[in-house]
């Protein structure tokens, strides 16, 4: 074990030769409206793992998920088999079972070198539940298929954050390593939560609400975020906290989403470190099909808030260029519709031409860095959205918590 920077052990600390390895990937990617996965960078990402292991002799299943039940995005993982078929380098079959009795033939079936992809966990009720980790060791999900495999091998750093049992049931009753990418995140983020230069300021955008209202609690009393911009859905639940009228389609959407509970949480945060956060000043919107900027008073139409306006962008730009590290997460609109991936692409270009060290989450900005041809001025991209501002903000992730205690647990069967 590396134990000069990591407390768990890694894929260099066992023997896969002749080995089955249930090995737990995030290639949870985005989907566009016509239900093609529009990005496919984790995917990529997690190939690399999957080609070492075969390298070194194993056989793999794979373990994913996609979206969250009631998403427009879940859905099951075919059209991610085809993908990841492209970048592994040995035949990839597609099981469209979990743990029953197609799952477990099939793993019963891998010879060395196959590699197999299992259905979206999601898909089956005990993988949307978080418990601790002695509880989801004695779920279904792990009884039938812990047997079957002789390593546990966990590479989804990017839902690291999460308590479930694909995550941290299995390192409980087997031996068990961090995989290559998630041993890679965790060193390299590991080095700047050490300390980041300040100025530090934190864009927060994307859908994942109420993990970023928790992380702002965090990050403002801690000091560790000087300044916190948002953008995207969030920073509609804190214009709403601050009395802006963001009209009724937008409060229908913040309805729909069960969002409007965070008020209070929101609001508590505006009164102790309300200078310290800032919302747009101006929004994008549609008006006959078009894309239609205004301030803050024409926000009550009958379309919601998409994204953010010009004038948003010039404030936030000006801030960004005080800072020595920008951490960003999430886009700042509505990117499944190309009239509303301006405001992510003006704030990514202010960015990478300001002087400040910077660090992007999850794969929606990685994907319009890779299209505005600025992704190779980022300082570093971490494939995890909100699991990349839980590690930087020093909060505990149950994924990686567990495999520290299955080290212990396991130290003589390597
Ligand atoms: C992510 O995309 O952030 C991870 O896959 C985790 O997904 P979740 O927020 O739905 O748990």
């Amino acid at each position: 074990m590396r134990r000069d920077t990591l407390s768990f052990y890694t894929m260099d600390n066992f023997v896969f030769n002749g080995k089955k390895v249930l090995l737990r990937v995030d290639i949870n990617s985005p989907i566009d409206k016509a239900g093609m996965i529009s990005d496919d960078t984790r995917i990529r990402s997690h190939a690399k793992t999957i080609n070492e292991l075969i390298d070194l002799g194993a056989s793999v299943a794979v373990l994913a998920h996609q979206g969250r039940p009631g998403d427009a995005d879940f859905t099951t993982l075919e059209a991610h088999s085809k993908i990841l078929q492209k970048y592994v380098n040995a035949p990839l079959k597609y099981v469209d079972d979990l743990f029953g009795p197609c799952a477990r033939e099939s793993i019963k079936a891998m010879k060395q070198g196959d590699v197999i992809l299992l259905e979206n966990a999601r898909f089956y009720s005990e993988e949307n539940v978080e418990k601790v980790p002695e509880v989801q060791a004695k779920t279904f999900l792990v009884k039938y298929l812990a047997p079957l495999f002789s390593l546990y091998v966990n590479d989804a750093f990017a839902t690291a954050h999460r308590g479930h049992p694909s995550l941290t049931g299995f390192p409980m009753v087997m031996p068990s390593a961090g995989g290559r990418l998630l041993e890679n995140e965790v060193e390299f983020l590991s080095t700047v939560s050490s300390g980041s230069s300040k100025p530090c300021i934190f864009v927060l955008g994307g859908g994942k609400v109420p993990d970023s209202v928790q992380l702002m609690e965090t990050l403002l009393p801690t000091g560790m975020a000087d300044k916190v911009l948002l953008t995207g859905l969030i920073s509609h639940l804190f214009m709403i906290a601050q009395g802006k009228r963001v009209g009724h389609a937008t409060m229908k959407v913040m309805e729909g989403k069960g969002l409007n509970s965070l008020l209070p949480r929101a609001e508590s945060l505006l009164k102790n470190y309300g200078e310290r956060i800032m919302t747009p000043i101006d929004v994008a919107t549609l008006r006959s099909g078009s894309r239609y900027e205004t301030g803050l008073s024409g926000m009550g139409g009958d379309a919601p808030i998409y994204d953010i306006g010009e004038g948003t962008v010039k404030a936030y730009c000006d801030e960004l260029k005080k800072a020595k590290t920008v951490m960003m997460r999430g886009p700042a609109g509505f990117i499944e519709d190309p009239r509303f991936t301006k405001g992510s692409e003006a704030l990514l270009k202010c960015l990478v031409a300001t002087s400040a060290k910077s660090l992007l989450g999850g794969g929606h900005l990685r994907s319009i860095s890779e299209k505005l041809g600025v992704a190779d001025k980022i300082g570093y991209f971490s494939t995890g959205g909100g699991a990349f501002i839980t590690f930087l903000s020093g909060e505990k992730m149950p994924a990686l918590e567990v495999l520290i205690t299955s080290a212990q647990k396991f130290k003589s069967d390597r």
